[in-house]
């Protein structure tokens, strides 16, 4: 347990790097949407959504899991503490569910650039926000 809060701050250092690819990834795609027949545009939007998706995206999302999953396993005490980390693993589910979904969009519109519409993406965007104030309110105030 030592070094249990050294795996704490690397998780949050973690989580706050997936975070900011989970919020601006949808915004380059309603960039991507709203320039579709533009493709001197679209060449560069396209390599900026593969490049932070798969760079800071994808590393950072491993980093948190294993971080968390660390944590669980050193504390096993937590899951008797009330229903707060149980619910935080739910919504941890629709969020990891999310960042796979946003693969799929990326890789959907290098073919269909006019794949949805920007209102959708503004709308879809919001998703990870509501995610992270229950997650947070979850792990820091316990509620239950
Ligand atoms: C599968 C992914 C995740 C797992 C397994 C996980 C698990 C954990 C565990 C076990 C703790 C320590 C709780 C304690 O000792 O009281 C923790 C702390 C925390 N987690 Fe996660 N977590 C994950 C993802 C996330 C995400 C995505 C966020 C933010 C959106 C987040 C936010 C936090 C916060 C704010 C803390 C508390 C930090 C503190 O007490 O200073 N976690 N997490």
């Amino acid at each position: 347990m030592a070094y249990y809060h050294w795996i704490l701050a690397f998780h949050v250092m973690s989580f706050v790097s997936w975070m900011a690819m989970l919020f601006y990834l949808p915004r380059l795609f309603i960039y991507h949407r709203e320039n579709a027949d533009t493709k001197a545009f679209t060449d560069i939007v396209e390599v900026q959504e593969y490049k932070l998706f798969k760079y800071i995206g994808v590393p950072a999302m491993w980093a948190t899991v294993i971080s968390g999953g660390t944590m669980l396993y050193l504390n096993t005490g937590i899951f008797s503490s009330g229903g707060w980390m149980h619910a935080k693993l739910l919504a941890l589910v629709f969020l990891l569910a999310y960042h796979f979904s946003l693969n799929a969009i990326r890789n959907t519109m290098l073919t269909n650039p006019h794949y949805k519409s920007s209102k959708w993406f503004r709308f879809y965007n919001e998703v990870p926000t509501l995610l992270m104030i229950f997650i947070v309110i979850m792990v820091v105030v316990k509620p239950f």
